[in-house]
């Protein structure tokens, strides 16, 4: 088996910021409220015409593959993940390929929502390490600032997410005790239906009718509360498993990052791990919820900011829709 390494990342989040303050003049609600309950201050939101999911998608590509320092022809294969593509089908995957100008490589799309990117990272681990491909190309980014609605009835979700996108290069390593250590997928579909996009799917005959837009159930339904007390348990359950499953403790750990779904959530986790605040690293604070863009863009940053080095110990977790979750560990 081989090992692989996360050789490079790279973000792009469009130049269009929405502060809490903008969002005021849009339904009922406060940058209080939104600071207290989130600890969101702004976010990104796409320019129609210059912004897509694939096309940010291929500008945090672009800073990966700089930052790696490979030529793009080294991409053995592309695994996208996103909850808002572009297209219903085909997905972002091969829009990204046909950005790229790469051959006719392997290109898959992942759904897995807010714990997309990390399983799409382990896909992508199990291709490198059983030498199938020798570099691999993970994205994770969302549009979804036109999937909620600027209303009174949608301001508990239309509050949270943004839009971005995030990329890492990975590739085969010869060194054993370097790169992604392991990685812990996890699902629960009887909960499918407390975070979710009910329509237009294909359960009903009329994939679309007037009273869905009136009615609302085009747009994200959530139950909050619900969510927040599953994802702190399973946040503490999928770092704790990944620590010990490589034989660490909680003081190894040199940098945790959580998923980006609010920054409550993550104090919370930093408390339960007596993880101090330069262990973990938050940025929702500029961005709100990017989903499976979110640990990227975060990878990207810490990165950039002398935070992830060589040899540091870094674990990502996540948490969302399905319900997902998963956690990496990665010597880096
Ligand atoms: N502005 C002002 N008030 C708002 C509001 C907003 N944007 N959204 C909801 N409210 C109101 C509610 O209507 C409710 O009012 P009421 O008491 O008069 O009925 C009140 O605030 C409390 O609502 P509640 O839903 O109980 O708040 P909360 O403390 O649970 O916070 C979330 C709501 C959404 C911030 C919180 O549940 C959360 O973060 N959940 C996890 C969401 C998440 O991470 N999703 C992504 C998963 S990856």
């Amino acid at each position: 088996m081989y090992q692989s390494r996360i050789i490079g990342a790279g973000h792009y989040v469009p130049e269009n910021i929405v502060t809490n303050k903008d969002l005021e003049k849009l339904m009922n609600t406060t940058d209080e409220w939104i600071t207290e309950r989130t600890g969101i201050k702004e976010r990104r939101y796409f320019t129609e015409g210059k912004d897509t999911t694939s096309l940010m998608g291929f500008k945090a590509a672009e800073k990966a593959i700089q930052h790696a320092g490979i030529e793009k022809n080294e991409i053995d294969m592309i695994v996208f993940a996103t909850l808002s593509p572009d297209y219903y089908f085909p997905g972002c995957g091969v829009l990204l390929q046909k950005e790229l100008g790469l051959p006719n490589i392997a290109a898959l799309d992942v759904r897995n929502q807010c714990s997309g990117f990390i399983y799409g990272l382990s896909v992508a681990d199990q291709f490198i390490k059983t030498g199938m491909y020798r570099t691999v190309l993970v994205v994770g980014s969302e549009t979804q600032s036109n999937f909620v609605e600027y209303s009174d009835r949608h301001r508990h979700i239309a509050v949270i997410f943004g839009d971005g996108a995030g990329a890492v290069i990975l590739q085969r390593s010869e060194e054993k005790q370097k790169g992604i250590l392991s990685t812990h997928l996890y699902s629960d579909g009887n909960l499918a239906e407390e975070l979710y996009c009910p329509h237009p799917g294909t359960r009903l005959k009329n994939r679309i009718t007037p009273e869905m837009i009136t009615d609302g159930s085009l747009l994200a339904h959530m139950n909050g509360n619900l969510v927040f007390k599953h994802a702190v348990n399973r946040f503490e359950e999928c770092i704790s498993t990944a620590l010990t499953h490589n034989q660490y403790t909680i003081t190894d750990l040199d940098l945790l990052i959580p998923h980006q779904a609010n920054l409550r959530i993550a104090d919370f986790i930093a408390r339960k791990f007596q993880l101090p605040d330069e262990k973990v690293f938050n940025n929702i604070q500029k961005y709100g919820n990017t989903t499976a863009a979110s640990i990227p863009i975060a990878l990207s940053e810490a990165w950039a900011e002398g935070r992830v080095k060589e040899n540091t110990l870094v674990c990502m977790a996540a948490f969302g829709s399905g319900f997902t979750w998963a956690s990496a560990l990665i010597r880096m």
